[in-house]
């Protein structure tokens, strides 16, 4: 059974203090759940994710933004997996939109990342999505599908099995233009068609596939409700805590 998962992306904002003061909010709110198959992340800027780790307990996991591609080495300002590893974490987001836009991260630099975070035990969430260009213009499908082949397909079986996806439709992301669940739920079942492909049906049943970009309270139970969708990656709603938390509570409404 693939696990229901909603993952917060608190992306480069939130002081120390601020962090923690929203994590032990929603921690609080969150831990009379019911626990199922259902698992809540928060991805945190690095100065938060030791302490975040700490407060988080099981109740809700902790990942990184991003990661390094080497094991160490003199890569002055970047972050290792096993640095992230080392602190408690248990996700990395890697190919995020704004990874990809803003510092020219591309597939195969991603596959190489996605390799080393999960040689060092971290579940990476894998991002992929189209631009509204590509999306107008039709092509969005091979844009999906060579971000799926170049990044992530070249993983084993038993590797890919591991990871998490994430379609976040760039034009989608930070704009309150959310795609439709139709929209969405078609492009879900592409990702998990591709996969079945290229691995098998059982592989693609148990792979979890997030939707990101505007999911807020009021728009994702219609999402989730959707049979491919497996929960969400949230950015600006996860940094207000009865949002995010309202969003986990989809699952169990
Ligand atoms: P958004 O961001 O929810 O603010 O659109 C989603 C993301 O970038 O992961």
């Amino acid at each position: 059974m693939r696990k229901k998962i909603v993952a917060g992306n608190w992306k480069m904002n939130l002081e120390y203090a601020e962090g923690i003061s929203l994590f032990s909010e929603i921690v609080n709110m969150v831990k009379d759940e019911k626990k199922g198959e259902q698992i809540a992340i928060i991805c945190a800027p690095y100065i938060h994710l030791n302490s975040l780790a700490q407060l988080g307990g099981s109740t809700v996991f902790i990942g990184a933004q991003n990661c390094h591609q080497k094991e160490s080495g003199a890569y002055t300002g970047e972050t290792s997996a096993k640095m992230i590893k080392s602190v408690g974490c248990e996700y990395v987001i890697i190919g995020h939109s704004e990874r990809r836009q803003y510092f020219a991260e591309f597939d195969e630099l991603l596959a190489e990342k996605t390799i080393i975070a999960l040689q060092n035990g971290l579940t990476p969430l894998f991002c992929i999505g189209e631009t509204l260009d590509e999306r107008n213009n039709g092509s969005y499908f091979d844009v999906l599908k060579s971000q799926l082949v170049n990044g992530v397909f070249g993983l084993s079986a038993a590797d890919f099995s591991k990871i998490v996806i994430a379609y976040e439709p760039v034009w989608a992301i930070g704009t309150g233009l959310t795609a439709t669940s139709e929209q969405a739920q078609e492009v879900h079942a592409f990702i998990r068609k591709e996969i079945a492909e290229k691995y098998d049906q059982t592989i693609a049943d148990d792979t979890s596939i997030l939707y990101g970009g505007s999911c807020n309270p009021k728009n994702a139970a219609e999402l989730f409700a959707q049979p491919d969708i497996d929960g969400g990656l949230i950015g600006g709603a996860s940094l207000k805590s009865r949002d995010f938390v309202d969003i986990i509570k989809t699952f169990n409404s």
